[in-house]
């Protein structure tokens, strides 16, 4: 084994390592809408729950290199909501355009070609595409370094019947799509474990 203390690392090879270290992560697909009224859509790999119950969602965006926030940060700071949608191979690519740095006056949804569908309880649009669509009210952020980290309080769960079996959400049937270090993602290769306990 080698050690790699961080304080002995470029800012950059610490990212690499953790960014594949901390793999595979889950993606969130998070449209927002801006002050304006653009409807933005950009992918987040450092994305989780921290809590399910009374389920709250996070999302962390770094700064722009001018020391700005992103879009999707700024979008859900400004209005108090956003939507993540669930990633799988179908959406995979179309997802993987949705990354390019538009100025915040063009939408990614038009200028790639992804159809919205009108929420519930928030004003941003859902991918129509997406098989889970999960909407968020803002609940709070927490700035660490050069990143924006934004907690939100899930509203409501829209979930296709293609990932259905008797009305429950089908793990055999939900192929999310997660990120790993570098070009890389992975599909779902499903491992069963069975325990002794
Ligand atoms: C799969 C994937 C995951 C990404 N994860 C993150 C992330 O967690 N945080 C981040 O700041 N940028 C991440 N990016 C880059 C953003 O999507 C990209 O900077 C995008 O232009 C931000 O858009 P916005 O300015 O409209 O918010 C990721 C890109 C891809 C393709």
């Amino acid at each position: 084994m080698q050690e790699f203390p961080v304080r002995d690392l470029s800012a950059r090879a610490n990212s690499r390592i953790v960014k594949s270290a901390v793999t595979p992560r889950p993606i969130g697909w998070v449209s927002t809408t801006s002050v304006e009224g653009v409807d933005n859509l950009a992918p987040f790999s450092c994305y989780n729950y921290v809590s399910s119950e009374r389920p709250v969602l996070m999302f962390s965006a770094n700064a722009r290199d001018t020391g700005e926030r992103k879009d999707t940060a700024r979008n859900a700071l400004e209005t108090g909501a956003f939507v993540v949608n669930v990633v799988t191979e179908g959406v995979a690519e179309q997802m993987d355009r949705t990354s390019a740095d538009l100025p915040p006056d063009e939408s990614e949804f038009d200028a790639f070609g992804v159809e919205r569908a009108p929420s519930t309880h928030v004003t941003p649009p859902r991918v129509a595409d997406a098989v889970i669509n999960i909407e968020c009210t803002y609940r709070e952020s927490v700035e660490i370094h050069d990143r924006t980290v934004v907690f939100g309080d899930v509203e409501t769960f829209h979930v296709s019947e293609a990932v259905l079996v008797d009305g429950d959400l089908s793990m055999e049937a939900l192929d999310t799509v997660g990120r790993l270090g570098g070009p890389y993602y992975t599909s779902i290769d499903r491992m069963e474990l069975t325990r002794q306990f």
